[in-house]
């Protein structure tokens, strides 16, 4: 593997609008330029991706490694970087370092059933298990993600989504924060469509990401359904600098995110945030 310190350089190979509102969302699929600059990682990491003389970001790989040929990264405009990224079009030049933080621990999860539960950019780190899960169908049980947004538009993997209820490889629960026109499916916030969806704690991993308000009524909706601290995994976006432990711009409870997480049992959360 090369130094993940050291960036290395990856082409635009297709860039997919996955949202067009106030803060749009693209999904570029990269290729790194150089084979010989091997990038391996796995469900949950990161990588700073950047633009020389602009400077970089950490974005979470948002494709499986199941898929060798290219990564995938949803990027959301905010500010400096994600701007400048946006403005880039196919064939152009990024930098990617890393792979950064701990994965999600996939393959501990075999025989279960999986949960995923993203609200808006949220979705992101969750693709990779979703991917990896129907890429490997025959080592997990069923498959169910519940995901929402602000509103249909704000949806991002709309189309992968739709397509998976169609070929019944995961059963998918969709939802908008409020009414709109032309929507069909659920209607309401996050934490409370996870109540309506009622899953069974049994056997299942339950993953869930989004804005921290979100992810605190999820937490404590799945254990108002019987899931047990060891059932349950969430991953942390933490404010980076370095990515590699050590500014300490990320720390949190002891804990540097960027090494310690973005990955965290429900377990090791509950440490880190006592109030949640
Ligand atoms: C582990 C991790 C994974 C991430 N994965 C993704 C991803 O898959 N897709 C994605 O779009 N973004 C992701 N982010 C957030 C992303 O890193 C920031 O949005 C980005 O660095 C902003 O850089 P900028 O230069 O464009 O904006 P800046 O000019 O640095 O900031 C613009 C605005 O964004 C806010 N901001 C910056 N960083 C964060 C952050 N971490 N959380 C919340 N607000 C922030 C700033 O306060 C400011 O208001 C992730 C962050 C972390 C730490
Ligand atoms: S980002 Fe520097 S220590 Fe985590």
């Amino acid at each position: 593997m090369s130094n993940p310190y050291i960036p290395v350089q990856a082409v635009v190979k297709d860039l997919r609008q996955e949202t067009d509102g106030a803060r749009p969302i693209k999904t570029f699929t990269v290729e790194i330029k150089d084979k010989k600059d091997k990038f391996k990682f796995s469900p949950g990491q990161c990588a700073m991706v950047g633009i020389p003389g602009v400077g970089e970001s950490m974005i979470s790989i948002c494709s499986s490694p199941t898929q060798k040929k290219y990564m995938q990264f949803s990027i959301m405009q905010m500010g400096k970087v994600t701007s400048a990224l946006h403005e880039l079009d196919k064939g152009e030049m990024i930098t990617v370092r890393g792979p950064y933080g701990k994965p999600f621990p996939i393959d501990e999860w075999k025989g279960k059933k999986i949960l995923t539960i993203g609200g808006g950019i949220g979705q992101a780190p969750l693709r990779p298990i979703i991917n990896y899960v129907r890429d490997n169908a025959k080592n997990y049980g069923a498959l169910s993600i519940i995901y929402g947004a602000r509103s249909p538009q704000d949806l991002v993997f709309l189309s992968e989504l739709e397509g998976m209820k169609k070929d019944k490889s995961a059963k998918v629960h969709l939802t908008v924060d409020a009414e709109a026109p032309d929507w069909k499916g659920n209607v309401g916030f996050v934490p409370n469509y996870l109540m309506d969806v009622k899953p069974s704690p049994k056997n299942t991993i339950a993953i869930t990401c989004g804005p921290p308000i979100m992810i605190k009524f999820v937490l404590q909706n799945l254990k108002k359904l019987g899931f047990e601290d060891d059932q349950i995994f969430t991953t942390l976006e933490n404010r980076m600098k370095c990515g590699i432990g050590k500014c300490g711009k990320c720390n949190v409870g002891g804990v540097y995110v960027c090494k310690d997480g973005p990955v965290f049992s429900y377990a090791q959360f509950k440490e880190l945030h006592p109030d949640f």
